[in-house]
């Protein structure tokens, strides 16, 4: 595998190659990496004949400066893990290769519903910040294919959203949310809950399978409440529990027979904001 640090750098390492008829694929990173990423890194490879991954922790797109500043580094055993997995490239910019002046922190992108909900409406600012930089990776990398997880549902939406904006000629896939044996997602956060948290932590997803199978028409609202109730008893804080419409997020309370649905869920145990979701096709 092949580090690079500059956007220079890369470029001219991409613009040297012949790549008529080769594909790039690209999975962008924070780091910490865990099999949830390297899913990710494994779907690319199949896909595309050149992977990049890049980790960057991205300060403009944490509203929270304590998580920021939180937020685990281990780059040494990130470059182990993608280099084990087959990765080609791995992009590793500094700040200043991202940001070099203020002004390019200040765009701002017309995301519209899809930054007034969820995680838009409880973490104001995450999804310009999410732009921003993917905006700056996707030009610098300028990928066949951009793989991204089902983890991060609504981000998913907001990069669609981006990818139009932008005019930009790349394909999005996104894959399935990778699971600790318990259900609890995977996640770079989780190496922050303690023994005791990580089991309560399993009970977000237990709690998203017990409403869809017990979700009709029209109950939603009374699973909801119930559910709220029951995490709160073990020590969740929770920010949001709802159903949305698969294809824009629309929330929703009744969903029609035969409509994709998507049920999601962001709570807090201690310090550590955990997210999951659900696709359902009824
Ligand atoms: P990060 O949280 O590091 O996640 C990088 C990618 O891995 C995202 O597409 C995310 O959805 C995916 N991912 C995380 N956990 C996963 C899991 N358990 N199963 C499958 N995929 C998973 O998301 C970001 O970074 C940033 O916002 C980024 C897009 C890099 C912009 O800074």
């Amino acid at each position: 595998m092949i580090i690079i640090k500059l956007t220079k750098g890369l470029r001219d390492y991409l613009d040297k190659q012949n790549f008529t008829g080769k594909s790039i694929g690209f999975v962008p990173t924070m780091g910490a990496l865990h099999e949830g990423h390297l899913a990710l890194i494994k779907e690319c490879r199949k896909v595309a004949k050149l992977t990049i991954c890049s980790i960057f922790v991205n300060p403009v797109q944490f509203n929270n400066a304590d998580d920021l500043k939180k937020y685990p580094k281990t780059i040494e055993n990130d470059i182990l893990l993608l280099e084990e997995n087959g990765c080609d490239i791995l992009f590793l910019p500094g700040e200043k290769e991202i940001y070099p002046d203020a002004k390019s922190r200040e765009k701002h992108y017309d995301l519209g519903y899809l930054e007034t909900i969820l995680e838009g409406k409880f973490r104001p600012g995450h999804f310009q910040g999410v732009c921003m930089v993917v905006e700056k990776l996707l030009n610098i990398v300028d990928p066949d294919y951009l793989f991204m997880g089902q983890k991060d549902f609504q981000q998913c939406l907001i990069i669609e959203r981006l990818i139009v904006l932008m005019h930009k000629n790349v394909q999005l896939i996104i894959c399935p949310i990778h699971r600790e044996k318990s259900g609890l997602a995977m996640s770079s956060r989780n190496v922050r809950l303690n023994s005791d948290e990580r089991i309560k932590a399993s009970q977000l997803h237990k709690s998203l399978v017990s409403i869809k199978n017990k979700l009709i028409e029209n109950n939603f609202s009374a699973l909801k409440n119930k559910t709220i109730i029951d995490l709160e008893k073990i020590g969740f804080k929770v920010d949001y529990l709802e159903l949305a419409k698969r294809k824009n997020l629309e929330i929703i309370t009744h969903f029609n027979n035969g409509e994709e649905i998507v049920i999601l869920v962001a709570a807090f145990l201690n310090d550590v904001r955990l997210i999951d979701n659900l696709l359902i096709k009824r």
